[in-house]
């Protein structure tokens, strides 16, 4: 038995010393992200495959919840053990970082695959400090979608979803007495606050919802456009159902997904939801931008690579970088993830009905507001979503508690 196991062990040593090629020769990444629904985690195995069939070592670290996952990332990076990659929200949630030296600048490796005017300008701004990119996007995600069942829509008598609130909020009245959900919620600040900047931008219009978050102009929150909006927030306190306190936006997704519910107002990563269930839009589901198809709300996700000194942790980031933004790793990756592809001279052939609406209008300049975290401090937003969700969650509450909690929230942060 001695003779075996030494045998075995001495094997053992021999492939460890085998030589090239092996786990401890490849680059390795440390991937951290929140991407933990069923739609996400596929889109996230694609950069997986494509960064191991490049010859790295791809070590994935999951947080569910945005987050949670960022302040995992920056307490690593803080704490001088950062991650190869972490991801953030293309805008303003990682400036801390850069101001403290702690996020390594790529426009390097973007002059060498001329990867920024492939991209919209309003993105790489967003990730670019001091004219230089210090984070990665890989995807354009549309904020202000409305998905929507179909089933549950004929089942209650709604011919067409109504493409303006004043006619939906009767319809989703009327779905709700026809016994279902009328609108999938979860009941968290984020995506009270999804739900809440999208009706401001299909009721405000895109002057307005400029107004507010990139002018934060007193005058605009105080405007009746702003007051109706708050109005139309308000009455949909009241179609949610029981369960929407604390529930996570895939579960909301998974609502219409099994017909229980009429509509979402959600990002389209939750159209990776429903590709990831097998449900194909048009056929087993609707998908408008806003209401009506006019405004698309531009965001996204990047990743940023904190400063490394092991030129091997560093070589594992450009390949990192270079495998995400490659054609083929955008197609496969955007497909099942719901989004757009960061790069403009990617073939979209192959993407759904949804994604070629979202298309038209992220060619169009005019056609498109960026989210507001590429408007906003993160403090700022952190104080409007305590707005939005105290007004939510107390049905007596008026609309002058947004507006002034607005008026109060970019004294203090704007
Ligand atoms: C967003 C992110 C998306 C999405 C969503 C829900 O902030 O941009 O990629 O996954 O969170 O987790």
């Amino acid at each position: 038995m001695k003779t075996f196991m030494q045998a075995i062990l001495a094997g053992t040593a021999l492939c460890l010393m085998a030589g090239p090629g092996l786990a401890q020769d490849k680059p390795k990444a440390e991937v951290m992200h929140w991407w933990t629904s069923g739609g996400e985690a596929a889109a996230i195995k694609t950069f997986a495959q494509a960064y191991q069939k490049a010859g790295g070592v791809w070590v994935d670290d999951a947080t569910a919840g945005g987050e949670n996952s960022r302040a995992a990332a920056i307490n690593r990076m803080i704490g001088g053990n950062p991650p190869t990659a972490a991801q953030f929200n293309t805008g303003k949630q990682f400036d801390d970082l850069v101001s403290q030296g702690l996020i390594r600048p790529i426009e390097d490796l973007a002059e060498k695959g001329g990867w920024k005017d492939k991209m919209p300008p309003s993105l790489v701004a967003a990730a670019s400090r001091d004219g230089k990119l210090y984070a990665l996007p890989i995807d354009v995600h549309g904020q202000n979608w409305t998905f929507y069942s179909k089933d549950v829509l004929a089942k209650a008598g709604i011919d067409k979803l109504p493409d303006n609130w004043d006619d939906l909020i009767p319809a989703l009245q009327k779905i709700k007495q026809a016994g279902f959900t009328p609108l999938a919620l979860g009941g968290q600040p984020w995506q009270e606050h999804v739900l809440f900047n999208s009706i401001l931008l299909s009721v405000g219009g895109k002057d307005l919802y400029l107004k507010v978050y990139r002018d934060k102009d007193e005058k605009a929150v105080r405007s009746d456009g702003f007051r109706k909006a708050v109005e139309v927030f308000g009455k949909l306190r009241g179609l949610v159902d029981a369960g929407s306190p604390g529930r996570n936006w895939n579960d909301a997704t998974n609502l219409l997904i099994t017909d229980k519910a009429a509509i979402q107002v959600m990002g389209d990563w939750a159209k990776g939801e429903f590709t990831n269930a097998g449900k194909t839009p048009g056929k087993d589901y609707g998908c408008t931008i806003g209401l009506a198809d006019k405004m698309l709300m531009v965001g996204g996700d990047v990743f940023v690579f904190p400063k490394v000194d092991d030129p091997a942790k560093k070589k594992a980031q450009d390949l990192l970088a270079e495998t995400m933004i490659s054609p083929e790793a955008q197609i496969a990756f955007n497909r099942a993830k719901g989004s757009m592809p960061i790069r403009s001279d990617v073939d979209t052939s192959s993407f759904d009905a949804c994604a070629q609406k979202g298309l038209k209008l992220l060619h169009d300049k005019d056609r498109q507001v960026p989210v507001f975290d590429i408007l906003i401090s993160a403090s700022l937003v952190g104080a409007v979503d305590d707005v939005l969700t105290q007004f939510w969650n107390n049905p007596d509450a008026k609309p002058d508690a947004v507006v002034n909690g607005f008026v109060d929230a970019f004294q203090m942060y704007g």
